[in-house]
């Protein structure tokens, strides 16, 4: 199947382009809702590929006036079990690249807890859930992809209907996680994630996909048959997606893209 003609598909000559074009998006909608009264709702994304987007957002707060007190966020996963503060945690990594350099009011910003008991994950994740739908849903979702083709950490076998909730890791995934942890057996094969209609209900959503080591899945996700096997394809059948890829992510794609920049 190849609905090309209906996806939105933006390719930039290199992973800076494409990041300075996604935290523009970001930037002017924070500013158009400000300027409304209103509040920005983001979910937010971590791994390699939104950092180089969070670094021109700190730019733009720090040089160019742009102001996250009225932004709240709600992050796509974490690792479970993971204490709040350890390095590889997803809490510290936002506060690294983003939080700890903005305005947010800590008050704003959510990311899955991957403290809790196991009995208490359930409502938890109930929670996130509702939480999201009493600041009235999420504006922007941003996502990366994995290379088995998560969004979020809905590995292979999601289902569309699926919402926050605690699941294991892939075997790619976890082995693409080594590098951070230092080692297989540091590694949580388990975390909580937003669901595939968590995602799914933002009002826009942009999935950013950098480098050659994504064009593989990058090209099943966007031209292949839309399957639980590989859960960025869901994202074909909602019209509020725009693909944002670097020329070497959309190497592999066999039919045309809306525009190449
Ligand atoms: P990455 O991870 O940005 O570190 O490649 C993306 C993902 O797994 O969603």
């Amino acid at each position: 199947m190849n609905n090309q003609e209906e996806k939105f598909i933006k390719v930039y000559p290199n992973s800076e382009k494409a990041s300075l074009y996604v935290a523009g998006r970001i930037a002017s909608l924070i500013v158009k809702k400000s300027e409304l009264g209103q509040k920005t709702i983001l979910g937010l994304a971590t791994g390699a590929t939104p950092k180089l987007v969070y670094k021109e957002l700190i730019r733009l707060h720090q040089y160019e006036g742009l102001s996250f007190k009225t932004v709240v966020t709600f992050n796509l996963d974490e690792y479970y079990p993971m204490q709040a503060v350890d390095e590889q945690s997803y809490r510290s990594f936002m506060n690294v690249n983003l939080f700890n350099q903005v305005d947010m009011p800590s008050e704003n910003i959510h990311i899955p807890d991957g403290t809790l008991n196991l009995e208490a994950v359930q409502a938890h994740c109930a929670l996130y859930e509702k939480k999201i739908q009493d600041f009235g849903g999420l504006d922007l979702q941003l996502l990366g992809i994995g290379r088995t083709g998560h969004i979020g950490f809905n590995e292979p076998g999601s289902l569309v209907q699926s919402t926050t909730r605690l699941v294991h890791l892939n075997e790619l995934t976890i082995s693409d996680a080594i590098g951070d942890f230092g080692g297989r057996e540091h590694v949580p094969s388990q975390a909580i994630t937003m669901g595939i209609k968590t995602i799914t209900q933002a009002r826009e959503i942009i999935l950013l996909a950098l480098s050659q080591r994504k064009a593989e899945i990058v090209q099943k996700a966007l031209e292949g048959t839309v399957s639980a096997a590989v859960p960025a394809t869901y994202l074909q059948r909602f019209k509020q997606v725009e693909f944002v890829l670097d020329i070497e992510a959309a190497s592999q794609l066999k039919g045309d893209v809306d525009s190449r920049i």
